[in-house]
């Protein structure tokens, strides 16, 4: 999958570029906790303001319900991206109506403008046409960049309907990234290709597991997820996570991933959900009764890292045990390190794989860290995301 990008414009110097880019970070007290998704987008902006293009952004925040919700106004983020991009960000009180009008005139070139929270409309996320045609009208845009690759799974207006309402839509230079990656373990090229894949449910990953199977060399389970694997095998899981009702499903996949499921050989089991809970090493067959399992084990550690050195590519999404707790963080520390020391193309998809490689400090030796959650195991599914369909193909 290729896509035209902002290096396929040419001569834009003047003309007002409406960039969606995805701003949704986290926000304690009003101060921003993660400011990876605002650093993320500064290739794409100083590449427009370089080239004289007037710049009018949007962005979602949070998931307000009732329209405009003071906590969750972009304020904040417009005077961290003034600070990284050393220029004046102005503001608007609205994403759409006279302000907006107002201040994308008055943009002078290499000028930015950040729009107020996109939903605080309701229109949004319905991507009512006329609201979209609202945002390209009033911002005065003519060409559509989306640069947000972590709202890239929502047909929302200004994720997909703006696309529609504007002479050019294009791939910024974050998506195109996120799309190259991602893209490697959807359409191998090379092989072995490895996938690890952890996290509490096998609900939360199913098409992930059913997409990937049919692609990958091998798929390294771990987390909680393994559990109900575990239980399909017949091993005994004490009071581990099992979804029960996805037994069987878990039973189909072992037998249709023949030789491609890798299962835990070892794991950490602990007398409760508990950081000072008492815990043991044991053999995956075996539980306590009454214990659960919290961490892959030693052995499997190895094997796992093993592999992953081994590989040619590397998609890793999901803990591989309770990381947040230091004695079952050992799984989870030994793939990201494993990942790190990989002469593989290393790739991590969202959330919780993101979170525990930034906090080991080793996100920079990663190829590619997503800044998409549901986005990226939608890609990984093999989906096609909206936000990615309405943009020009190369
Ligand atoms: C995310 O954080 O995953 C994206 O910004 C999408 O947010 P949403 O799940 O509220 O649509």
């Amino acid at each position: 999958m290729s896509k035209k990008t902002v290096k396929d414009l040419r001569g834009f110097a003047g003309t007002h570029v409406f960039v969606r880019v995805d701003y949704n970070v986290p926000l304690e007290d009003g101060r921003i906790t993660d400011e990876t998704r605002i650093r993320a987008s500064l290739p794409t902006l100083e590449y427009l303001i370089k080239g004289g293009a007037r710049l009018v952004l949007a962005s979602h925040l949070g998931r307000p319900k009732k329209g405009p919700t003071p906590e969750l106004s972009l304020g904040p983020v417009a005077v961290r991206l003034g600070e990284l991009l050393h220029r004046e960000v102005k503001v608007a009180s609205d994403c759409v109506g006279d302000d907006v009008r107002k201040q994308a005139e008055a943009l002078k070139d290499g000028g930015v403008l950040l729009l107020e929270n996109v939903r605080f409309h309701p229109e949004e996320e319905k991507n009512d046409p006329a609201f979209a045609r609202r945002l390209a009208l009033d911002t005065r845009s003519t060409v559509f960049v989306n640069d947000a690759f972590g709202s890239a799974h929502r047909a929302h207006a200004s994720t997909e309907g703006v696309a529609h309402h504007v002479k050019r839509a294009l791939a910024g230079l974050l998506m195109e990234k996120e799309i190259r990656y991602l893209d490697m373990a959807v359409h191998p090229k090379e092989r072995p290709l490895v996938a690890a894949l952890g996290g509490a449910k096998v609900s939360d990953k199913i098409q992930v597991i059913e997409a990937l199977l049919e692609r990958v060399d091998a798929l390294l389970v771990g987390g909680g997820m393994a559990y109900t694997f575990f239980r399909a095998k017949g091993f005994p899981t004490g009071k581990s996570l099992v979804e029960e009702d996805k037994v069987p499903l878990a039973a189909e996949l072992l037998k249709k991933g023949t030789g491609k499921i890798v299962l835990p050989v070892d794991h950490v089991v602990a007398s409760k959900f508990a950081a000072d809970a008492e815990h043991r090493e044991l053999p995956a067959q075996e539980v306590p009764d009454g214990w659960m399992g919290l961490d892959i084990g030693p052995i499997t550690r190895r094997a796992y890292a093993e592999r992953l050195r081994a590989a040619k590519v590397v998609v890793w999404n999901g803990p591989m045990g309770v990381f947040e707790m230091k004695p079952f963080a050992e799984g989870t520390l030994a793939i990201a390190r494993a990942m790190a020391d990989s002469k593989a193309v290393t790739i991590v998809g969202g959330g919780d794989s993101v979170a525990a490689v930034t906090q080991m400090g080793l996100a920079d030796k990663i190829d590619h860290v997503s800044t998409g959650g549901g986005a990226s195991l939608e890609f990984l599914a093999g989906e096609t995301l909206p936000g990615v369909a309405c943009l020009e193909e190369a």
